[in-house]
């Protein structure tokens, strides 16, 4: 329904039952619910006075709501139809899960089809007749003011807000500056140079190398092959982690290194993720779980099945460490192994695939 200032009758609505009409006249609009009118001029809009152009806006926001409905339905389909591994390369952003980009393409559609089938009836559509809401006095009354205002003073005066001026300026200073780590933080959204490492590069090397012993987390022993037991399991990391940490003086480089040694005998091996990668039943492992990054170390032998604390993602180590169990996406690197001249484990080299939680730019053939 439209109101007319004019007065005058109007065009009939497309759909409407029996002659009702498009707009009311000035007398309807005055009704109990209403709002008086304001004293201005009031331009008609062509939907107002064009009764083609009222039915294509009609047209036009049905078609929004209809598209809207379509979008669910491939949103559906999608999510039946795309397998989850599979990945698309977009321009700017690069790979990603083609499933993700349908559903989040489909679903933010069908959302943004709505509000625009909305903002449009509203525009074309519904009344824009300028009314007057009259608005009740707001200001306080002196007394209370008062009060505010000495309340306010008060707080002033025990806080030291005004006496200590140096205060006042370095917290305005500091509360002016703290967003800034949120937006420099923004910087790893962008691509990076070529020749610059990003954080996503970062992220596929870690300490192993070829030769480096495997010592146990805490203690830096070197691990003797024939001391672990089948069913047992050690916490190692790799042999230079302490120099590592010490020159960098951070944890980053144990939190991608650390790894557990699993044995079990070598006919419980269903598959690994390189042939030979163990050392007769002895597995080794990333320690970071592939969902969130939960550090794992909780083992069922009989099983091999390894249980992540955090959100109960299951990992079979007798079958190259699957996923068979919870919200991981994918398996646990495998770390390939041997044993040095003296039968203490070693790196056979640095894992194959980044370990812990997969990340945007993870190539398709880790994923
Ligand atoms: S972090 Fe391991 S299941 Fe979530």
């Amino acid at each position: 329904m439209t109101d007319n200032p004019t007065g005058k009758e109007l065009a009939q609505s497309p759909g409407a039952d029996n002659g009702e009409l498009a707009a009311t006249t000035t007398e309807q609009a005055v009704r109990p619910g209403a709002w008086p009118k304001a004293d201005v001029a009031h331009h008609l809009r062509r939907t107002d006075t064009d009764p083609r152009a009222q039915a294509r806006a009609v047209r036009q926001v049905s078609i929004m709501f209809i598209l809207s409905v379509v979008m669910v339905i491939l949103f559906i389909v999608a999510f039946i139809a795309i397998p989850r591994d599979e990945v698309i390369t977009l321009p700017f952003v690069g790979a990603i899960g083609a499933l993700n980009a349908a559903m989040g393409l489909t679903f933010g559609l069908a959302i943004f089809l709505i509000g625009a089938g909305a903002v449009h009836w509203a525009k074309k559509l519904m009344s824009d007749v300028e009314v007057v809401q009259e608005r009740h006095p707001m200001k306080t009354d002196a007394e209370d003011t008062a009060v505010a205002a000495d309340i306010y003073e008060v707080g002033k005066e025990s806080s030291g807000f005004a006496k200590y001026p140096m205060i006042r300026r370095t917290m305005l200073a500091a509360m002016a500056l703290v967003p800034i780590p949120f937006i420099v933080s923004l910087r790893d959204l962008w691509l990076t140079p070529p020749g610059v490492t990003t954080p996503s590069e970062e992220l596929l090397t870690t300490l192993w190398r070829p030769g480096m012993r495997l010592v146990t987390d805490i203690t830096y022993q070197p691990v003797k092959a024939d001391e672990i037991p089948v069913g047992g399991l050690v916490n190692v990391v790799p042999a230079d982690l302490p120099l590592v940490e010490e020159e960098d003086q951070n944890l980053n480089a144990r939190a991608k290194a650390a790894a557990i040694v699993v044995r079990m005998t070598p006919e419980e091996i269903q598959s690994q993720q390189g042939e030979g990668w163990d050392y007769q039943g002895i597995l080794a492992f990333s320690k970071i779980c592939t969902h969130v990054g939960c550090p794992i170390s909780l083992y069922q032998q009989r099983t091999h099945e390894l249980l992540c604390p955090c959100h109960q993602s299951t990992f079979n180590l007798a079958d190259s460490a699957n996923v068979v169990f919870g919200p991981a996406a994918r398996r646990m690197p495998q770390l390939p192994i041997t044993v040095d001249d003296e039968g203490y484990l070693v790196a056979v080299s640095d894992f194959k695939e980044p370990v812990g939680p997969s990340f945007w730019e993870l190539k398709e053939s880790y994923s």
